[in-house]
């Protein structure tokens, strides 16, 4: 009897320990799937070791970026470990920094890519140690191993470039009613460098169409017009070619330049040649730039805020650490090739001589410049 009693106790607390382990199951699956959708991951300690890859200092607003990521990170508690590729470096460079933040315990690696295309191992690698990836700026591309990315609109960036160098022409020269211009992409290996000129195309276009606009060179596919590396020196050549090749009894009116480090070189070219300045737009709002800008000399900028988007990845980090939600505003228009990467995006301005005082009114080092 007792023998008996005992089996039906086992068998009704092993049916107990069945029902509980679903339970649990579902219950630890039912937090991951919630986890899941909720975009929130499990925290990680407040002082961890948060890495920051970036490209190089072809452009200001990197090296801007790096010091406001020692700063802010910082001021949240956490352990920044920034480093650079160096601009004449392989993408290898970029390669071992990240495999060393892993191997130093990173929780999260925020990486601006030297090339989005060449990180799929380290990203891996990423994930296995269990670190979360944020994409900065440029998108990292065919691989399911990146959790975030956090950018300015840069299709946007390059719409407000097309639509400045036709404004600007127009306001220049009010008796014409086609223009010479020729067109400029950043470096081949930087994902932004075809969403700028797609954006920048999707408004230049149609007027090539119409003959409003003629690009005396015929160079106007994607790979004519690229700037290996963003390299001042490499658009001032092509510049210089152009202008010997095509521009001898012809007048150029307008330039399509990406950024402002291209922007400058393609006037240089212009001044050591000896002709007018043609319209020339430009990227990032760098202090030579404004200053140019002010004195009639390049046409506009893009005003793409760093402290915001500094300050934004820096929220996803925190938002990771506290194991909350991370906040997204777009999640159906970055399929990096693997994967639609959920992301907060921040709105690009334009920028001319007409609103630089307005556009630069918080900013310590530009609005100086803008006065008087
Ligand atoms: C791009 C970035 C631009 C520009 C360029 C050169 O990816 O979005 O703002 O600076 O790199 O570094």
């Amino acid at each position: 009897m007792m023998r008996a009693r005992r089996t039906v106790i086992a068998t009704r607390v092993a049916a107990l320990v069945a029902v509980c382990s679903v339970v649990v199951a579902l219950t630890g699956c039912t937090s991951r799937a919630q986890e899941a959708a909720s975009g929130s991951t499990r925290g990680f300690p407040a002082n961890a070791i948060i890495g920051v890859a970036l490209p190089d200092k072809t452009s200001e607003n990197f090296a801007i970026a790096g010091q406001l990521f020692v700063e802010g990170l910082t001021k949240a508690g956490f352990s920044p470990d920034v480093q650079y590729a160096p601009a004449t470096n392989t993408v290898a460079e970029q390669q071992n920094e990240i495999e060393a933040m892993i191997t130093r315990g990173a929780k999260v690696i925020i990486i601006g890519a030297k090339d989005g295309s060449q990180l799929s191992t380290q990203v891996a690698d990423a994930k296995r140690a269990g670190a979360m990836v944020i994409s900065y700026d440029r998108l990292i591309l065919n691989t399911r191993n990146v959790d975030y990315y956090v950018a300015y609109d840069n299709e946007r960036v390059g719409e407000l470039q097309g639509q400045a160098l036709l404004a600007g022409m127009k306001a220049k020269y009010p008796d014409k009613t086609s223009y010479n211009i020729e067109l400029f992409a950043g470096s081949p290996d930087d994902n932004n460098s075809s969403v700028f000129f797609q954006g920048a195309m999707k408004v230049l276009q149609p007027k090539i169409n119409d003959g409003t606009l003629k690009v005396v060179s015929g160079q106007t596919a994607f790979k004519q017009v690229t700037t290996q590396g963003w390299l001042a020196q490499n658009a001032q050549s092509r510049m210089d070619t152009l202008l010997a090749g095509f521009y001898s009894g012809t007048e150029l009116d307008g330039v399509l330049a990406p950024n402002d480090t291209l922007a400058r070189a393609i006037l240089q070219s212009v001044k050591t040649a000896g002709k007018p300045y043609p319209i020339v737009t430009g990227q990032d709002s760098e202090a030579a730039s404004v200053r140019l800008i002010m004195q009639g000399i390049q046409y506009s900028t893009i005003n793409k805020d760093t402290r915001k988007l500094v300050a934004e990845a820096i929220k996803m980090v925190s938002e990771l650490q506290r194991g909350s939600r991370v906040d997204v505003n777009d999640t159906t228009s970055y399929n990096n090739g693997a994967k639609v990467v959920p992301t907060f995006l921040l709105t690009p301005q334009l920028v001319t001589r007409q609103n630089a005082a307005q556009s630069y009114a918080t900013d310590p080092t530009l609005e100086p410049l803008t006065r008087g």
